[in-house]
């Protein structure tokens, strides 16, 4: 195929998106871990699959980045899950160390690819990433706001009895307990769910959103989400691979935008070609507002553990 992505960490969230980005036919893959043989055998039974599925994306597993040089996109999931007795700034320096080694590498590889971040904290892992690349910020994104809009909108899909492809919503902020999703911003076939649910059942939603990733870990008890997180950073990455120029929350490096200065968090963007194309600043209430600086003041403390643990 003409388009090349590397996704890095064939553990659950890296392999399925490899598939689905197999799968829709939208570039070759290469899966890259450093787990030996992971990445190849995956790589190999997708390959295997690809007379089924019918399609012609290759899809390469490697422990080194030789294979992944030329990409157009770099996705990182690569990363370790909390352990026993471990600590969250443990976590952080873990997650922070492997984050800097595999986008120093990666970047080396393909110099003018746009990054897609998976790892989380995911806020944080951003800023590790924009600083180990060197890459202008346009081309460093966080995955979150995709992936927690969509879980808003299966569940206002559930509630309403309506078909999924209806609903529109918009989860801005930190990916976290202090995510904001937008009701007013939220739609069914362009209706405000404010005119279609009691501020109740919206606020039962909205719970359930910002809690989605704990329901689903508390549901599988030995790791976290994967299907809905791979099929959001492929529609990222389907966005960039056909320059679609698709609104789609995802977290962007901050310049005053929304008065918040030199920080990523989840807002509205356009994704096209050149990666993040434009900063969509939508109106916001005081109390949404507050809402997304409260979110933002989360991430900046990340951050700032982050630079002491450096
Ligand atoms: P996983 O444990 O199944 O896979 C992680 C993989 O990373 C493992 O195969 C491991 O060997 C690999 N890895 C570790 N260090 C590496 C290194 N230095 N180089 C290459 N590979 C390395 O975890 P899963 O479920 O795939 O999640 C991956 C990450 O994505 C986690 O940090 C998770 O919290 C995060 N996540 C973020 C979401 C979001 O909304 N932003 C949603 C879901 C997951
Ligand atoms: C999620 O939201 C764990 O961040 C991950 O499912």
């Amino acid at each position: 195929m003409d388009k090349k992505v590397t996704v890095i960490g064939a553990g659950n969230v890296g392999a399925t998106t490899a598939q689905r980005l197999a799968e829709k036919e939208l570039c070759d893959v290469v899966l890259i871990d450093i787990a030996e043989g992971l990445p190849q055998g995956k790589a190999l039974d997708l390959v295997e699959a690809a007379p089924i599925e019918k399609h012609d994306a290759f899809v390469q597993g490697s422990n080194t980045y030789d294979a992944s040089a030329g990409s157009d996109i770099i996705i990182i999931t690569a990363g370790i899950p909390r352990k026993p007795g471990m600590s969250r700034d443990d976590l952080l320096k873990t997650n922070m160390n492997i984050m800097k080694g595999v986008t120093a590498e990666a970047a080396k590889q393909s110099p003018e690819a746009i990054i897609i971040i998976v790892s989380n904290p995911l806020d944080a892992m951003c800023h590790v990433a924009f600083d180990a690349s060197g890459f202008p910020k346009n081309r460093v994104i966080g995955m979150a706001g995709v992936l927690d809009s969509a879980r808003f909108r299966a569940f206002i899909a559930m509630e309403l009895k309506v078909s999924v492809e209806n609903t529109h919503a918009f989860v801005l902020g930190g990916h976290g307990d202090t995510m904001v999703p937008l009701p007013r911003y939220s739609t069914v076939a362009g209706i405000p769910i404010t005119e279609l649910m009691s501020e109740d059942r919206i606020e039962a939603l909205v719970d359930r959103t910002r809690k989605g990733g704990g329901e689903i870990v508390g549901l599988l008890k030995t790791g976290s989400a994967f299907y809905a997180p791979a099929s959001a950073a492929v529609e990222m990455a389907e966005a960039i691979l056909k320059d679609k120029k698709k609104i789609l929350p995802c977290a962007a490096y901050l310049e005053g935008e929304y008065g918040i200065n030199g920080l990523f968090i989840g807002v509205p963007v356009k994704l096209g070609a050149k990666g993040v194309e434009e900063i969509i600043e939508i109106n916001l209430t005081d109390s949404e507002k507050n809402g997304l600086e409260n979110s933002a003041e989360a991430v900046r403390e990340l951050v700032a553990a982050l630079k002491k643990l450096a």
